[in-house]
């Protein structure tokens, strides 16, 4: 059976990884992308998967592309919320801006794309959500109170859903994405990133959008669901928890 998903910041990074991936299971894929026109063209062109532009901090705009694309392609079944911004400074110097853009864009963009969704999943009794969450907010991380405070949300959010929703066939996990190479993680600085991070990383290397691509089609596909309310970790062992 096809199934529709819908990936947010689905035509950068890792989630580009992940539209592809879900697409190469047999999925109707449905990317999500925030401003960058260009990327998403190319990635449409390269694909073939439909993208959608929607800023997912719009609680109204997010109702109305998932119904557009309910149209368009049929009923979500799977959800995965990848997009997800950094504004990382020291908290002293951090002002409302950087934090509210981060945390509307990483947290409360969860509360928009699943709301409009989870009422589908639970007649047709079945639905797969997935929060792309960070190892930041497991750990919490310096210059990133904002990031992390918005990470450790996504997971709260995470196994309440999955509570909520386990008897109607729908499962809702987290995963933690260690330091992935993309254009996020190269944005910080190379003498950090050589000096402080990579160190700190035993598999001695960043991970790949692939690696994290994977996870997503296991928890999404028929076999995983048995698993809900979890986390699962994939960062070269940096963080065991
Ligand atoms: N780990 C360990 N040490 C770090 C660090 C980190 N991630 N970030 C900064 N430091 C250290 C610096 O090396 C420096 O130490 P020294 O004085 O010994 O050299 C000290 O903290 C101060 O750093 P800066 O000189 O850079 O100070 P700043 O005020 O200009 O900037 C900062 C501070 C905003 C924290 C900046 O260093 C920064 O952006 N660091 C990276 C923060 C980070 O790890 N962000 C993750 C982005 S990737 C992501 O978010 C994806 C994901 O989910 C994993």
């Amino acid at each position: 059976m096809s199934r529709v998903a819908v990936v947010t910041g689905g035509t950068r990074g890792i989630g580009a990884a992940i539209s592809t991936a879900l697409k190469e299971t047999g999925c109707t894929v449905a990317a999500i992308y925030g401003g960058n026109d260009e990327a998403a063209a190319k990635f449409k062109d390269d694909t073939g998967i439909a993208v959608y532009k929607c800023d997912v901090s719009d609680t109204q705009a997010c109702a109305e592309n998932l119904g557009q694309i309910e149209k368009d392609l049929g009923g979500i079944d799977i959800l995965v919320n990848n997009a997800g911004i950094t504004r990382d400074t020291m908290f002293h110097r951090m002002d409302a801006e950087k934090w509210n853009a981060v945390i509307n864009t990483n947290l409360n963009s969860l509360f928009n794309m699943c709301r409009p969704v989870i009422e589908g999943m639970r007649e047709r009794k079945f639905g797969r959500i997935i929060n792309i969450s960070s190892i930041n907010g497991q750990k919490g991380q310096m210059g990133q109170t904002n990031y992390s405070a918005a990470k450790a949300g996504e997971l709260g959010f995470t196994k309440a859903l999955a509570q909520e929703n386990a008897f109607k066939g729908i499962t809702v996990n987290a995963i933690c994405p260690g330091y992935i190479g993309t254009e996020m993680v190269r944005a910080v600085p190379e003498d950090v990133l050589n000096e402080k991070i990579l160190p700190l990383i035993p598999v001695g290397r960043l991970g790949e959008p692939e690696e994290i691509a994977r996870c997503v089609t296991f928890l999404a596909s028929d076999d995983a669901g048995f698993i809900t309310g979890s986390t699962l970790s994939a960062n070269g062992g940096q963080v065991m928890v």
